[in-house]
């Protein structure tokens, strides 16, 4: 029999927990310089974060990014402190893989937040590689209706599974699977990568089967890759997940290789993002939310009110940020590559 879902995510958890290098902090963000105005033009109290995301309204464009749920009182817990502070904070939230419910029903409980969260986008969430072993459109319906959910996430994580003992590494013929439980949802679909990015071939290949929303969900934050090489032996020094612990695409180099999509593409920024002056970079070149789960767990496990005080710091510090760049709202930051002073020219090869 495999393990138990609830069981794997908490000994990630806790996996996670013990190993702060697990948060790469690789900080690709700093390598970004955004312009200064002396003369803001601006009253500090007329600047405007607030925003909206798949029709519903945002204090500001951030996301809680998915990470848990399951049976056990602390994965619960987590989730209705998340869901908490994302209602009295105005940001969107999404959960981790719903697949737990779908063979422990017990856990289908820790899902249930629409009544703690009633007005903001809440993001269901199951891995993509399900799609090949038997996970349906009425296993993903199930999904939604539990969450009341605005949209479906499907994470895709070839790399964790590598590493991950008996990990579901058939990757094979997915995009058009992901684009016939998008014709039959009655809520979008949004794909991400997680912790290694997302890049043309796979926006471009998602386009054509009708999903318009990517989540990047690029290197420089949490490290799957690392995680998974713990719990599996965590004194192999060659093991292969360090060596992949920092492969992918940054995540500002993943926003920069979806550019040329425009406005064909909603993209959402995540992975490493670690501060408002990171997420004005990222909406800067040209992200729609910008999501952070790693800096969000203990204090999720602590209260509501300790993961609002996190997402207030952000939040003041991304206000700052387009203070100091004189737009007085998210809008005038969105895709304004001219307020980038300096990036690495390396980070965009066109041979
Ligand atoms: C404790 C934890 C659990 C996670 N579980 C999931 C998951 O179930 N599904 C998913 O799509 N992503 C999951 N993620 C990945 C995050 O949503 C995010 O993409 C990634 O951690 C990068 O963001 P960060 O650098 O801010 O942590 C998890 C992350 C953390 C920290």
């Amino acid at each position: 029999m495999r393990e138990s879902l609830s069981k794997r995510k908490n000994e990630h958890i806790r996996a996670l927990r013990d190993d702060p290098d697990s948060d790469r902090r690789v900080a690709h963000f700093d390598r970004i310089r955004l312009v200064h105005r002396a003369l803001p033009e601006l009253d500090l109290e007329a600047v405007d974060t607030s925003d909206t995301f798949l029709g519903k309204s945002l204090s500001f464009p951030f996301l809680i990014s998915s990470m848990t749920g399951g049976r056990g009182d602390d994965l619960a817990r987590i989730n209705r402190n998340l869901a908490e502070a994302a209602e009295r904070t105005g940001v969107a939230m999404g959960v981790g893989s719903q697949r737990v419910m779908l063979s422990e029903p017990e856990a289908a409980a820790s899902f249930d937040l629409r009544a703690i969260a009633p007005s903001v986008p809440l993001l269901a969430n199951l891995g993509a590689a399900q799609l090949n072993r038997g996970l349906g459109v009425d296993d993903c319906r199930r999904c939604v209706e539990i969450l009341d959910a605005d949209a479906l996430i499907f994470h895709c994580n070839p790399l964790q599974e590598i590493i991950q003992p008996g990990g579901d590494t058939d990757f094979s013929r997915l995009v058009e699977k992901i684009g016939a439980v998008a014709e039959n949802l009655n809520v979008p679909v949004i794909v991400k990568g997680v912790g290694a990015g997302v890049d043309r071939a796979d926006a471009e290949a998602l386009l054509g089967v009708g999903v318009a929303i990517l989540d990047v969900a690029g290197a420089g934050g949490t490290s799957w890759s690392r995680i998974e090489q713990r719990r599996r032996d965590p004194d192999d020094v060659h093991g292969l997940g360090y060596q992949f612990q920092d492969w992918g695409l940054p995540t500002p180099v993943a926003l920069r290789r979806l550019e040329p999509f425009g406005d064909r593409l909603t993209r959402i920024a995540s992975g490493g993002i670690r501060g408002g002056v990171d997420m004005a970079k990222a909406i800067i070149l040209g992200a729609r939310l910008c999501g952070m789960a790693r800096p969000l767990l203990d204090p999720a496990l602590e209260s509501a009110d300790s993961v609002i005080r996190v997402i207030e710091r952000i939040r003041v510090e991304y206000r700052t940020a387009q203070y100091l760049l004189g737009c007085a709202e998210t809008a005038s930051l969105r895709g304004n590559t001219s307020l980038i002073v300096s990036m690495p020219t390396e980070w965009i090869y066109e041979p």
